[in-house]
């Protein structure tokens, strides 16, 4: 007998839980760097237009064909069409890549909300060279990986209601609270102005197609979409909740973070009169030199900052964990247990690989694509995998799911009325794919990585060759 499926407890507990996978790293650690390298307002506002146009479009589908299907990624395609199982596979695989350096930086910050408080920022001249000394070391940062990763195994092997659910209703507040805080003090500081004006003045010379291709690829990101996160969350939900509210709420509580990382990072490096575009660096290096300006207080809102970057990737890693978890329990029958220990040892080897190309091996890169195992992982997936993700959701759901058993989702079963049911079908049908594939397309004449691009295509499909394995 098939064992009965979880399910969250309640709609606050689905809601904390969405939002807890939507808002991670990308919020806190990745926007902020990619606004700073994209000419700030001009940045967001992009970004914003894709948050809301596709973002909310596609994150309503997959809470849908999740609910509708009651399966995890691969079992939610595989139970509409067998052709269509590869899109499935292809997020599940997508689930172990971002898995293979997302710990990694979960671990740096776990080992910072240490570091702030025994002497990192008694020399604010020497935060850059510590940081650089600390990833590319060969062991300490995977010790800290080990810590991250076992917060992650704590929380997934409890399940659903129990794990996923209980934790970030108890982890979200307490990260808006922090990140409040943080920002607060940031606003208050002479010179803030100047990070107002830099986040929400556009200026249009920094923009390219590059620009698109980077705020299309960090909205999939930030909002968990394009490999079936949100098709595994949507499965767990109880039929008569509503979807289309539920999904506006994520997204409006991801964007907020992201907004308020901003506030809490630009108004307080422009007092100090630090540089915006330093890369990913921007989260360790120059907020802590931030903090080290700060006198007495500097250590202790660095502490609380790097609490709410490890809260706010914790959840979101344990909702890509549970992506792959979930596919092992519905499709192979494996007990929850096992699926969790042998997915995380194998994202864990993963992760070495992916901390040692930052030290040990940085001088070595994957023959003909030409980066190492951090850079393969992250921009494998946030540029290429996901959005091609994306657009194979929405045309699996525009094409191949028959148009009133969405509406019927939807609505549950016709019992509320949908008012822009009509509005959202039309964007996910034609504008989502067309707009992803447009700024794929001119992407590619853009990128550095072109190999990466083609690459991920030879791998999609190959994917689909061997489709009817999985
Ligand atoms: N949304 C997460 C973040 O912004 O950090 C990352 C993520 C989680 C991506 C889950 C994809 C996913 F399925």
């Amino acid at each position: 007998m098939e064992p009965k499926r979880e399910h969250w407890a309640s709609r606050f507990g689905f809601i904390m839980a969405a939002a807890g996978s939507a808002v991670g790293l990308g919020n806190i650690w990745r926007f902020p760097y990619l606004t700073g390298a994209n000419g700030g307002g001009a940045f967001i506002l992009i970004y914003l237009g894709f948050v809301f146009l596709i973002g909310t479009t596609v994150m309503l589908a997959e809470f849908s064909v999740g609910r509708m299907t009651q399966k995890a990624a691969v079992g939610a395609y595989k139970s509409v069409s067998r052709s269509w199982t590869f899109a499935g596979v292809i997020g599940v695989l997508t689930a172990f890549l971002i898995m293979g350096f997302y710990p990694v930086v979960g671990g740096w910050a776990t080992a910072y909300v240490v570091k702030s408080l025994t002497g990192l920022l008694s020399d604010p001249t020497a935060i850059g060279d510590a940081f650089g000394a600390f990833i590319s070391s060969p062991v300490e940062p995977l010790l800290w990986t080990v810590l991250y990763m076992s917060f992650n195994i704590f929380i997934v092997i409890r399940g659903v209601g129990k794990g996923i659910e209980a934790a970030s209703k108890i982890l979200m507040p307490l990260l808006i609270l922090l990140l409040i805080s943080v920002a607060g003090y940031g606003m208050t500081l002479p010179g803030a102005m100047e990070g107002f004006r830099f986040l929400f003045v556009p200026d249009f010379s920094a923009v390219s197609a590059k620009t698109f291709l980077a705020a299309l690829g960090q909205a999939f990101f930030s909002l968990s979409l394009g490999m079936g996160c949100m098709i595994t969350y949507g499965s767990y939900l109880p039929k008569d909740s509503k979807l289309p509210s539920s999904a506006a709420v994520v997204t409006a509580m991801d964007t907020t973070f992201a907004i308020l990382a901003g506030v809490a990072i630009f108004p307080a490096l422009f007092a100090f009169g630090l540089e915006p575009a330093s890369g990913p660096g921007l989260v360790f290096v120059v907020v802590p030199q931030i903090f080290a300006k700060m006198g007495f207080i500097g250590p202790i809102l660095s502490m609380i900052f790097f609490i709410a970057l490890m809260i706010a990737a914790l959840t979101s890693s344990v909702s890509l964990m549970e992506v792959v978890v979930a596919y092992l329990m519905d499709e192979r029958k494996w007990t929850r247990r096992t699926a969790v220990i042998s997915t995380g040892l194998v994202m864990f080897l993963f992760c070495v690989l992916a901390s040692l190309s930052l030290g040990l091996w940085s001088s070595w890169t994957i023959p003909v694509l030409g980066v190492g195992f951090f850079d393969f992982f992250d921009i494998l997936t946030d540029k290429v995998f996901l959005a091609i993700g994306g657009l194979l959701l929405g045309v699996f759901a525009g094409f191949k799911i028959k148009k009133e058993d969405l509406k019927r989702e939807l609505t549950n079963e016709g019992t509320f009325h949908f008012a822009l049911f009509e509005a959202w079908y039309f964007v996910l049908k034609f504008v989502t794919p067309i707009a992803i594939g447009l700024v794929a397309l001119f992407g590619l004449f853009d990128i550095v990585q072109k190999e990466l691009m083609v690459f991920g295509l030879i791998v999609i499909g190959v994917t689909a060759l061997f489709s009817k394995k999985f």
